[in-house]
Protein backbone atom coordinates (compact mmCIF):
# COMPACT_ATOMS: atom_id res chain seq x y z
CA UNK A 1 0.00 0.00 0.00
CA UNK A 2 0.87 3.51 -0.96
CA UNK A 3 0.18 6.76 1.80
CA UNK A 4 0.12 10.03 0.26
CA UNK A 5 0.75 12.70 2.83
CA UNK A 6 0.34 16.35 2.20
CA UNK A 7 1.23 18.73 4.03
CA UNK A 8 -0.14 22.91 3.19
CA UNK A 9 1.12 26.31 3.53
CA UNK A 10 4.22 26.81 6.16
CA UNK A 11 4.33 23.61 7.21
CA UNK A 12 7.58 24.04 5.35
CA UNK A 13 8.84 25.97 8.38
CA UNK A 14 7.95 24.01 11.00
CA UNK A 15 10.78 23.78 14.03
CA UNK A 16 10.87 27.52 13.77
CA UNK A 17 7.42 28.42 13.52
CA UNK A 18 5.99 28.90 16.76
CA UNK A 19 7.05 25.77 18.53
CA UNK A 20 4.91 26.56 21.35
CA UNK A 21 2.03 25.84 18.88
CA UNK A 22 3.49 23.47 16.82
CA UNK A 23 6.57 21.95 18.61
CA UNK A 24 9.99 22.25 17.34
CA UNK A 25 10.07 18.93 14.93
CA UNK A 26 10.58 19.59 11.99
CA UNK A 27 9.14 18.61 8.72
CA UNK A 28 11.85 16.69 7.66
CA UNK A 29 11.75 15.16 10.94
CA UNK A 30 8.25 14.50 10.67
CA UNK A 31 8.63 12.28 7.35
CA UNK A 32 11.25 10.37 8.25
CA UNK A 33 9.07 9.45 11.84
CA UNK A 34 6.07 9.05 9.49
CA UNK A 35 8.30 6.64 6.56
CA UNK A 36 9.31 4.62 9.84
CA UNK A 37 5.93 4.18 11.27
CA UNK A 38 4.54 3.32 7.21
CA UNK A 39 7.54 0.76 7.25
CA UNK A 40 7.00 -1.00 9.99
CA UNK A 41 2.92 -1.73 8.20
CA UNK A 42 4.68 -2.75 5.14
CA UNK A 43 3.46 0.56 3.75
CA UNK A 44 5.12 3.26 1.23
CA UNK A 45 4.67 6.90 1.79
CA UNK A 46 4.58 10.14 -0.74
CA UNK A 47 5.24 12.68 1.44
CA UNK A 48 4.70 16.42 0.25
CA UNK A 49 4.38 20.12 1.21
CA UNK A 50 3.45 22.60 -0.67
CA UNK A 51 2.04 26.92 0.05
CA UNK A 52 0.12 26.45 -3.22
CA UNK A 53 -4.04 25.54 -2.76
CA UNK A 54 -4.26 24.62 -6.39
CA UNK A 55 -1.09 22.32 -6.20
CA UNK A 56 -2.72 20.59 -3.16
CA UNK A 57 -6.02 20.45 -5.29
CA UNK A 58 -4.04 18.23 -8.42
CA UNK A 59 -2.02 16.19 -5.70
CA UNK A 60 -5.78 14.79 -4.54
CA UNK A 61 -7.23 14.88 -7.71
CA UNK A 62 -4.14 12.73 -9.08
CA UNK A 63 -4.68 10.61 -6.08
CA UNK A 64 -6.28 7.84 -7.56
CA UNK A 65 -4.83 4.94 -8.63
CA UNK A 66 -1.47 6.06 -6.68
CA UNK A 67 -2.65 5.83 -3.40
CA UNK A 68 -4.48 4.07 -1.19
CA UNK A 69 -4.98 6.81 1.98
CA UNK A 70 -4.05 10.37 1.79
CA UNK A 71 -3.07 11.93 4.99
CA UNK A 72 -3.64 15.56 4.90
CA UNK A 73 -2.86 18.11 6.73
CA UNK A 74 -4.12 21.27 4.60
CA UNK A 75 -2.87 23.99 7.45
CA UNK A 76 -4.44 27.17 6.84
CA UNK A 77 -6.54 25.82 3.80
CA UNK A 78 -8.54 23.48 6.02
CA UNK A 79 -10.53 27.03 7.45
CA UNK A 80 -10.80 28.52 3.87
CA UNK A 81 -10.46 26.12 1.00
CA UNK A 82 -14.10 24.86 -0.25
CA UNK A 83 -11.97 23.62 -3.88
CA UNK A 84 -10.04 21.15 -1.55
CA UNK A 85 -13.11 20.11 -0.23
CA UNK A 86 -14.97 19.62 -3.27
CA UNK A 87 -11.69 17.68 -4.95
CA UNK A 88 -11.64 15.53 -1.41
CA UNK A 89 -15.58 15.17 -2.39
CA UNK A 90 -14.40 14.03 -5.98
CA UNK A 91 -12.18 11.19 -5.24
CA UNK A 92 -12.52 7.76 -4.00
CA UNK A 93 -9.31 7.87 -1.99
CA UNK A 94 -10.00 8.27 1.77
CA UNK A 95 -8.41 11.17 3.68
CA UNK A 96 -7.26 11.18 7.09
CA UNK A 97 -7.05 15.29 8.39
CA UNK A 98 -4.69 15.51 10.67
CA UNK A 99 -3.57 19.31 12.38
CA UNK A 100 -0.31 19.36 14.70
CA UNK A 101 -2.37 21.74 17.46
CA UNK A 102 -5.97 21.37 18.98
CA UNK A 103 -7.54 23.71 16.40
CA UNK A 104 -10.45 23.58 18.83
CA UNK A 105 -8.76 25.11 21.71
CA UNK A 106 -7.55 28.12 19.44
CA UNK A 107 -9.01 31.20 17.61
CA UNK A 108 -12.71 30.67 16.59
CA UNK A 109 -11.98 30.75 12.74
CA UNK A 110 -9.92 27.38 13.22
CA UNK A 111 -13.46 25.53 14.79
CA UNK A 112 -14.31 25.15 11.10
CA UNK A 113 -12.62 23.02 8.49
CA UNK A 114 -14.31 22.69 4.80
CA UNK A 115 -11.86 18.87 5.30
CA UNK A 116 -13.74 17.43 8.40
CA UNK A 117 -16.97 16.29 6.83
CA UNK A 118 -15.60 14.54 3.65
CA UNK A 119 -12.66 13.11 5.91
CA UNK A 120 -12.80 9.63 7.30
CA UNK A 121 -11.72 10.67 10.67
CA UNK A 122 -10.00 13.74 11.91
CA UNK A 123 -6.55 13.98 14.44
CA UNK A 124 -5.46 16.89 16.21
CA UNK A 125 -3.89 18.13 18.98
CA UNK A 126 -0.64 15.44 19.09
CA UNK A 127 1.60 17.25 17.46
CA UNK A 128 3.94 15.25 15.40
CA UNK A 129 2.61 12.19 16.80
CA UNK A 130 -0.66 12.74 14.50
CA UNK A 131 1.39 11.65 11.59
CA UNK A 132 2.01 8.26 13.25
CA UNK A 133 -1.93 7.96 14.60
CA UNK A 134 -2.56 8.68 11.25
CA UNK A 135 -0.68 5.88 9.61
CA UNK A 136 -1.58 3.20 12.33
CA UNK A 137 -5.62 4.22 11.33
CA UNK A 138 -5.22 3.88 7.56
CA UNK A 139 -3.46 -0.05 9.21
CA UNK A 140 -6.76 -0.97 10.63
CA UNK A 141 -8.98 0.72 8.50
CA UNK A 142 -7.24 -1.13 4.94
CA UNK A 143 -6.95 -4.59 7.44
CA UNK A 144 -10.78 -4.16 7.96
CA UNK A 145 -11.45 -3.67 4.03
CA UNK A 146 -9.38 -7.14 3.19
C1 LIG B 1 -2.51 23.44 11.49
C2 LIG B 1 -3.64 24.27 12.15
C3 LIG B 1 -4.10 25.37 11.23
O1 LIG B 1 -5.13 26.14 11.87
C4 LIG B 1 -2.96 26.31 10.91
O2 LIG B 1 -3.37 27.30 9.98
C5 LIG B 1 -1.75 25.60 10.41
C6 LIG B 1 -1.38 24.32 11.02
C7 LIG B 1 -1.92 22.42 12.46
O3 LIG B 1 -1.27 21.47 11.99
O4 LIG B 1 -2.07 22.55 13.68
O5 LIG B 1 -1.00 26.12 9.59
O6 LIG B 1 -3.08 22.74 10.39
Amino acid sequence: HNILVLNGPNLNLLGTREPETYGSTTLTEIEELTKARADSHGFTIDFRQTNIEGTLVDWIQQSAGQADAIILNAAAYTHTSIAIHDAIAAIKTPVIEVHLSNVFAREDYRHHSYVSDVAVGVICGFGAQGYLLAIDAIASMLRNQS
